[in-house]
């Protein structure tokens, strides 16, 4: 198959993962018979630098051009200083939107060899952690308008949060269908002692159930989910809640792992074409050191050829060989536990690569 991916590079350590993703799929190409095309897709502070802006029409017109996106991770310090309208961030969100991509799946795993790396107390971790978000991406507070005035003598702010109930439903069918392929069973995350647009929520989600006999549905308040998380996530299999919640949560649940470098992460619209990311950030005090883990982004490169492209063998490959090096001892310094010595970024890559 031929396939063209957009590649946005980004900020901090973002050149350095991407660059190893890349070699990974270049190497599944080599073994499966594939041709991967990669367009460069400038986005983040680097953008600002070069063209002024965050996203660039230029960018956005190679990702909406191209088979699928992979992104490294955008911002830094460097940028702290440009007005909202031209943060990194908000390049990211523009890609967001333009692309249509209403559903952010974010897996919480832990990793078998891992395992000493999580922060919960044994019998905890023990039960087991293996769950998902799917985060609404397009809507909610993130969308709304945002305001500042000066009222009676001082500033007031203001952010608007608002959800139509076709945006729920179709990010609530889309955790539906992933429970099924899981423990069927869902929970719905809102704040609906509180808030109007989480009681929409409420009642979208408990409508599309009706689709879905076979799931349980279960609702959460979010402050209560942010505890149970901790206290004990085998509890959970997907799932789904509003944007800004859904933010919250994915880093809570990715901590708890111990190896929030480790985790991929797809936002998807209709059809295939998504934009594959890690969930960690742009670590600017280690960028251009040969230290990030490319772990992050390499699983979400598989993720890339399992659901936009179908792949299903190919990312398996790309997941056991990760797998693979992690048990012959290869561990980044995020991920290296109680001695030994941490690989680069580089070799890290390289081992991964080797085992495809
Ligand atoms: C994320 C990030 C982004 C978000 C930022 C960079 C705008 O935190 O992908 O979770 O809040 O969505
Ligand atoms: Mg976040």
């Amino acid at each position: 198959m031929n396939k063209t991916i957009a590649v946005i590079r980004g900020d901090g350590i973002g050149p350095e993962i991407v660059g190893e993703a890349i070699g990974v799929l270049d190497a599944v190409a080599a073994k499966f018979g594939h041709t991967f095309t990669y367009r460069e897709a400038p986005m983040g502070g680097n953008a600002i630098d070069a063209f002024g802006v965050p996203l660039p029409e230029s960018s956005l017109k190679t990702c909406l051009e191209s088979d699928s996106v992979l992104l490294g991770a955008v911002g830094g310090p460097k940028w702290d200083a440009q007005p909202p309208a031209n943060r990194p961030e908000r390049g990211l969100l523009q890609l967001r939107s333009a692309m249509g991509l209403y559903t952010n799946v974010r897996p919480a795993r832990m990793f078998a060899d891992l395992s000493a790396a999580c922060p919960l107390r044994t019998d905890i971790a023990a039960r087991g952690i293996d769950f998902v978000v799917v985060r609404e991406l397009i809507g909610g507070v993130y969308f709304g308008d945002h305001s500042t005035a000066t009222v009676d003598g001082e500033q007031k702010a203001t952010d608007i949060m608002s959800y139509s109930e076709h945006e729920i439903r179709r990010v609530a069918h889309v955790a539906f269908q992933m429970a099924r392929k899981r423990r069927r069973r869902v929970t719905s995350v809102d704040k609906a002692n509180v808030l109007d647009t989480s009681r929409l929520w409420r009642r979208v989600v408990t409508e599309v159930a009706a689709e879905y006999p076979d799931v349980e549905l279960l609702h959460m308040y979010v402050d209560n989910a942010a505890m149970q998380i901790v206290r004990d996530p085998s509890q959970f299999d997907v799932i789904v809640t509003e944007n800004l919640f859904g933010d919250i949560l994915s880093d809570e649940a990715s901590q708890i792992t111990g190896s929030i470098g480790m985790i991929p992460s797809s936002s998807m619209g209709q059809g295939t074409r998504g934009l594959y990311e890690p969930i960690h950030g742009s670590a600017p005090d280690i960028a251009g050191q040969d230290k990030a883990n490319p772990i992050g982004t390499i699983l979400a490169a598989a993720m890339m050829l399992r659901y936009s492209f179908d792949m299903a063998a190919e990312a398996d490959a790309v997941e056991a060989a990760v797998d693979a090096a992690l048990k012959a001892g290869c561990r980044c310094g995020d991920i290296l536990l109680g001695g030994g010595t941490a690989i680069g970024c580089r070799e890290m890559g390289c081992q991964i690569r080797s085992r495809i």
